[in-house]
């Protein structure tokens, strides 16, 4: 069984006086095994948290259906092994951590022996124990993002929706946070988390999916995806005459920096850097540096974006 199966599923909003149409998903298609862990990027406005609201059933589908642990969403029940973290969460500031949690054990009808031990459990997963007894308006952002999460684990969902986890939360936040997906993927959970953060995405997930405006562009394990990575040197060349740095923007894939007699290019192949290392020699240039790079999920995301769009 999937652990997620969507069909052809889209939303149009109709929005402002002229009832303008806003097509925010369109005909998205995707199915996630379980324990994945499954990176869902897009720019702004592309769709994500529409998605997960349609999943949740706080939006209907203008069109579409979809499938969680193998019940229709449609279905009320296809919620009950749900976990889910809000974009904007909202937190009761005056209650403290352990306070925060106990109410929301207490919406799903635990005991309070099960809310005790339950309690504790979520705030170890989370790495909020030595905090129980703060009250949440004195967390930080980090540590508020990591209790919405527990949150969303009390009822020790099969399948977690997270929409921008990551966001706002410095380097020690977001390994923090990282750490705590791991955990959840020791645990066999599903996790379909939105970000815009990429170096999180290559280091947890393992899948991504990438949407655009509403329309899925790319689905797969990262190492798919990633095959599409190219090598590249990047070249550093000084001192040229303005023959040779026309010569040299002509092998090169990209030109980065052009300043006076400083050049900085992108060259594909090594035939290329050949080449470019001849110019340079005989025309009296300078390479200062030679650095191959491979290109980024970061790159390879804004070719994406700038293609597809
Ligand atoms: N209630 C609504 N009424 C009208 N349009 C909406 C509504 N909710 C979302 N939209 C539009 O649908 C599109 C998708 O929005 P959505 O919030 O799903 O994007 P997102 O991928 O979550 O973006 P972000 O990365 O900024 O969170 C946007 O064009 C947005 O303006
Ligand atoms: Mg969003």
């Amino acid at each position: 069984m999937l652990a997620v199966k969507i069909v052809g599923l889209t939303k149009i909003f109709r929005s402002g006086i002229r009832q303008k149409r806003v097509v925010a998903l369109d005909h998205l298609d995707m199915d996630i095994e379980p324990g994945q862990i499954v990176g869902y990027l897009g720019p702004n406005g592309a769709g994500k948290t529409t998605t997960f609201k349609l999943l949740l059933g706080l939006l209907r589908p203008t069109e579409g259906s979809a499938q969680l642990l193998g019940k229709s969403i449609k279905d009320i029940r296809s919620r009950e092994s749900i976990g889910f973290l809000p974009e904007q969460p909202y937190f009761y500031n005056y209650l403290t951590a352990r306070e925060f949690l106990d109410f929301y054990c207490q919406l799903f009808n635990q005991d309070k022996t099960t809310r005790r031990r339950r309690v504790a459990e979520l705030l170890e997963l989370v790495n909020l124990s030595d905090a129980v007894d703060v009250q949440l308006r004195k967390f930080s952002r980090g540590m508020l993002q990591r209790i919405g999460v527990a949150q969303a684990l009390i009822n020790d969902p099969q399948l977690i929706f997270l929409d921008e986890p990551m966001a706002g939360l410095d380097p020690i936040g977001r390994k923090q946070m990282r750490d705590l997906f791991l955990r959840l993927k020791t645990e066999m959970k599903t996790v379909l988390y939105s970000t815009h953060i990429l170096s999180d995405v290559e280091a947890i997930s393992d899948q991504v999916a990438i949407l655009l405006r509403g329309k899925l562009h790319g689905f797969g394990t990262l190492g798919e995806l990633l095959k599409t990575r190219e090598k590249r040197m990047e070249m550093n060349i000084e001192g040229l005459d303005p023959k040779g740095i026309e010569l040299i923007k002509e092998l090169a894939t990209e030109t980065l920096i052009e300043r006076g007699n400083q050049l900085l290019v992108h060259v594909s192949s090594e035939a290329a850097v050949y080449d470019a290392q001849q110019i340079v020699m005989q025309r009296g240039g300078k390479l200062t540096s030679l650095v191959a790079r491979l290109e980024s999920l970061e790159d390879l995301f804004v070719k994406f974006v700038s293609d597809q769009i």
